[in-house]
């Protein structure tokens, strides 16, 4: 029959509603390297509790041994019967070891194993995560460097703006990205922490050593209270919430990638290999990772609001709730391990029409703001120079001319104070050169700001 963890209490087995209600092992089954990690560790200190003897600690280190690499072949597994990986683990160990197998649960509960086991199997996954951002960061990176000299409409409410670079535009999504990589490094800090020895909630009777036990799986130390360190999953939480806004900037570079490849802005065009074709149309050309990236930004919010929701009128100790906390957090890596490399190829792929962002800066009279700043650099008061250039817009706009095809006796006659020198400033690459301060989209600053992400990506 089934292995399971408790019944020496229990007239029978559970009802078969509960046993499938309550099963965990077909998706924590992913924590099992993490779990015969923790109980090597744990053999250890039985071991020097003199709780094991010299040769059983030898034995039991082999039969854990034996078991990892049945698990990594497949030739072991779990099955339906098996309640959680803990379970499916402790089975193997008992068919490997016999009766030997059944001492390494002392001292140990599964609340303070799978908390554990948890904490190891996210520190990898954010490493994991982190470098698939940098990935993405460096497509970014080498995109505005291929096309550093194209100028784009700078855009608010959607509307032109002001001109920017298209690289200063590029670089303005690698910064939300490289955040989040610093922010899953100040994450990994806090999960540092060894719950090990805890128990199910209040330490334990035997003379273990959750410090010893802690340095080996690699952490800084253990948790300083017991009950903390079974209740507490503000360690996935915050890794949701760093997945969720990884997710929401994904989204953003997704949607603009999406409008990019309009045929109204035509800004820029998908490689074959990472966009797809229509079953009825044969023209068509999707972005369908762009989408798919702003889809699973919605999946990440939800994920961590489950989790923060499952938590919390949740009383301290452990409490079966928890058992909610994987899923979210398994899908949220799984999810970005699979999106991540695909916008780094899109975006690594992209094609951009210099020639069509070039003629499109300026148009939506993208220079008004220039006039402005020139009439003031002439000494007139910004609300005045507002009002002029406002003027120069209207005029236009009524002839459907561009501000620069006004002659010069058409600009002296909306304002005295529009002198033909205003032309300096009615070019894009005058308006773009001009915006040198720090931050700035000057060629010049872009340049430097490339430079200094580059160095910083490559920190990461
Ligand atoms: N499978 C459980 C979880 O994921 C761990 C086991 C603790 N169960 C218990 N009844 N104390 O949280």
């Amino acid at each position: 029959g089934p292995t399971r963890l408790w019944g020496g209490r229990f007239a029978g087995g559970p009802a078969e509603a509960l046993a499938k209600l309550s099963v965990s092992v077909h998706f924590d089954w992913r924590l099992a390297p993490y779990d015969l990690a923790g109980s090597k560790a744990h053999a250890r200190v039985l071991h020097r509790a003199a709780l094991l003897s010299d040769e059983e600690l030898e034995r039991m280190l082999a039969g854990l041994e034996q078991l990892e690499a049945d698990v990594r072949s497949g030739a072991f597994t779990a099955t339906e019967a098996d309640e959680d990986v803990h379970t499916a683990l402790e089975r193997g160990l008992l068919e490997r070891l016999g009766p030997l197998g059944g001492k390494l649960r002392a001292g140990r509960s599964r609340n303070d194993q799978v908390a554990t086991d948890l904490r190891l199997y996210l520190r990898d996954a954010a490493r994991q995560v982190a470098a698939a951002v940098v990935g993405l960061e460096e497509a970014l990176l080498g995109l505005a460097e291929r096309d550093i000299d194209v100028p784009a409409p700078g855009m608010t409410h959607l509307q032109h703006a002001q001109p920017v670079l298209f690289a200063h535009q590029l670089l303005a999504h690698v910064h939300p990205l490289a955040r989040d990589v610093s922010r899953l490094r100040d994450w990994d800090v806090r999960a540092d922490w060894s719950p090990l020895g805890a128990g199910a909630l209040a330490g334990s009777s035997l003379p273990l050593d959750p410090d010893a036990v802690a340095k080996d799986l690699g952490f800084s130390g253990p948790v300083a209270n017991s009950i903390d360190a079974v209740s507490d999953r503000d360690f996935v939480a915050e890794f949701l919430f760093c997945a969720a806004l990884l997710g929401v900037h994904l989204s953003r570079l997704g949607e603009e990638v999406c409008l990019w490849a309009t045929s109204e802005f035509s800004w820029v065009r998908l490689d074959d290999a990472f966009s797809t074709g229509s079953s009825i149309m044969p023209q068509k050309k999707n972005p369908d990772i762009a989408e798919l990236a702003r889809g699973k930004a919605g999946r990440f919010v939800g994920h961590l609001t489950a989790v923060l929701t499952m938590l919390k009128g949740l009383p301290l100790a452990y409490d079966r709730d928890m058992q909610e906390d994987k899923e979210p957090v398994f899908d949220a890596v799984e999810q970005l391990l699979l999106v991540l490399p695909a916008m780094a190829g899109m975006v690594a792929t992209l094609s951009v029409d210099g020639e069509r962002l070039r003629a499109s800066t300026p148009t939506g009279h993208a220079l008004a703001t220039d006039v402005a700043e020139w009439l003031v650099r002439q000494g007139t008061a910004f609300r005045d120079a507002h009002e002029i250039s406002g003027a120069f817009v209207s005029w236009c706009d009524a002839r459907g001319l561009e501000l620069w095809e006004v002659p010069d006796e058409d600009l002296a006659r909306i304002d005295t104070r529009l002198t033909p020198e205003v032309r300096s400033v009615l070019s894009v690459d005058g308006a773009l050169a001009a915006r040198s301060t720090t931050g700035g989209t000057a060629p010049a600053r872009v340049v430097e700001q490339l430079a200094a992400l580059r160095t910083a990506v490559a920190e990461q």
